[in-house]
């Protein structure tokens, strides 16, 4: 059974905890947790979840990004060469190969509902994380989905995408 979980707000302190690294095997907690993040995700409008939003100080994210845009407050349009992340769940993800070249573009979370701002992030990078079996994975990501993972790993590190955010007025309501 999966259940759909409350998703801390703007304020709750564990948005701004670094999150522990998750050891293998995976418990049956934490699987449990897998599984009621992606339930929660799916009951959203939004591309992914960190599990420190859902209160679970771990490194462990769920991604899902469709080929075209779920919501009008994602622009899909700025990414000609956007392709679907399909649902995945990344514990322990790391970042490597980051562009020296950065775009800025909109983001939004679903911890600062109705807002969005504009962030400047990597173009390119590469992910590597393990599965819920503990095997490696990796994938190179550009455009949309790098700014999506930047946005989430931050997310790991207690970092929110607010804090990004270098000209406070495109913070705007959506
Ligand atoms: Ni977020």
């Amino acid at each position: 059974m999966s259940q759909i979980l409350p998703i801390l707000k703007a304020g709750s302190p564990l948005l701004y905890q670094q999150a522990k690294a998750v050891t293998f095997p995976l418990t049956p907690e934490t699987l449990a947790h897998a599984r009621h993040m992606i339930a929660t995700l799916k009951n959203t409008d939004g591309l992914a979840l960190a599990a420190p939003q859902v209160g679970i100080p771990l490194q462990m994210l769920v991604i899902n990004i469709p080929q075209t845009a779920p919501a009008k407050r994602y622009d899909f349009s700025s990414d000609p060469d956007h392709k679907a992340f399909p649902l995945t769940v990344l514990v322990n993800p790391t970042l490597s190969h980051l562009s020296e070249e950065k775009i800025d573009g909109w983001e939004s979370c679903l911890s600062f509902p109705g807002y969005r701002g504009k962030v400047s992030r990597h173009r390119s990078l590469q992910c590597d994380w393990f599965d819920l079996d503990g095997k490696p994975q990796s994938q190179k990501c550009d455009g949309f989905n790098a700014r999506v993972i930047q946005h989430e790993f931050d997310h790991l590190h207690g970092t929110v995408y607010v804090e990004r955010i270098k000209d406070f007025s495109t913070f705007t309501f959506i």
